[in-house]
């Protein structure tokens, strides 16, 4: 039986954004892909994506930043990058050599920081569409996140719309009201596609020092702890909007990544798996092809959002 997982990411967009499938990396858990083609064949991968991206270089937050819990990490790694330029000079070329797909996730403090990064990107070989992180501060609104409220959301989805001509994934966060109200306003401002969920406000603390674990007090809650909250919050922004949906948030095996294509994801993302599986994305991948097969399904688009109510 011949099988057919190929996904279109970006069907509103003139070019469109084709995977070959559905599995792809989670930004901040894969570097720029480079370390694990060493370790396994990474072309078959749906796409990539690369490390939160800014206009600068950062070094990110003081130390530790990276703190397990139960059934899960939490991180602060305050998007510790080699900035734009470097990502162009150094890294682009060599993904213009990949068959996979590279998606650069990109992070700013202002509407204009998210705009000038995507205009930076723009006709730059090798990057194939720019996942927009919006769980950042918005320094000149308080610094709550864009991703907390549709009118932020909505902003800088259209400001960065504006800047490239290449397909838009939009990444929610959970630490918001209503994901249903942010995922429409992406939706209308131009998103092509969005991907949820970004990690969970967290913290750990060190009892025999009487303060919290992590250089940056809190983090962001991921892994397997966060997959029922994700799946709910996929669920219901894929009910509100009519782009594609990719669902992201503890997913570290295939029935896992199944439930998210059921409650209506087009493609999943693994992240904190790779930590201790660091080829968990082609084990989801070769785990999804077995469970067609098994099941005589030979479109995975047969089974987007069969669990939906
Ligand atoms: C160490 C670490 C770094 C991350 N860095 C980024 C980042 O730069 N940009 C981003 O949008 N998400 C980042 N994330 C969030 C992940 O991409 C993902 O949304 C989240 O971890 C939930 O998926 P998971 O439970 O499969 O890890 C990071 C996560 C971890 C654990």
């Amino acid at each position: 039986m011949s099988l057919d997982l190929s996904i279109q990411l970006a069907p509103r967009h003139k070019q469109g954004l084709l995977l070959a499938n559905p599995v792809m990396t989670a930004s901040g858990t894969f570097g720029y892909g480079m370390e694990y083609s060493q370790v396994f064949d990474i072309q078959k991968l749906g796409a990539i994506i690369c490390k939160g991206t800014t206009l600068e270089p950062r070094e990110g937050n003081p130390q530790p930043r990276l703190v397990e819990t139960s059934c899960g990490v939490v991180n602060a790694i305050g998007l510790q990058n080699i900035g734009v330029e470097a990502l162009i000079r150094e890294k682009a070329p060599i993904w213009a050599g990949w068959r996979v797909p590279v998606i650069v996730n990109i992070a700013g403090n202002t509407v204009d920081e998210y705009a000038k990064l995507a205009a930076a990107l723009e006709g730059v070989a090798g990057i194939s569409g720019i996942e927009v992180n919006i769980s950042c501060p918005n320094i000149q609104a308080g610094g709550a996140a864009f991703g907390t409220e549709p009118g932020p959301a909505g902003e800088v989805t259209a400001a960065v719309k504006e800047a490239t001509s290449l397909p838009i994934l939009v990444k929610l966060t959970p630490n918001t009201g209503d994901i249903a109200a942010v995922a429409t306003a992406a939706a209308k401002a131009g998103a092509d596609a969005i991907s949820l969920i970004n990690s969970v406000k967290g913290m750990v603390i060190d009892i025999n020092e009487r303060r919290p674990v992590l250089g940056n007090i809190s983090g962001g809650l991921s892994g397997p702890a966060i997959k029922p909250l994700a799946l709910a919050l996929v669920y219901e922004a894929a009910s509100a909007v009519d782009i594609p949906v990719i669902g992201c948030g503890g997913i570290t095996s295939t029935k896992d990544a199944i439930e998210f294509i059921m409650a209506g994801a087009s493609a999943v993302q693994v992240g904190s798996a790779t930590y201790s599986n660091p080829r968990a994305s082609l084990d989801v991948l070769e785990g999804i092809e077995q469970f067609m097969k098994q099941e005589g399904i030979s479109k995975l688009s047969e089974i987007i959002g069969a669990a939906r109510q």
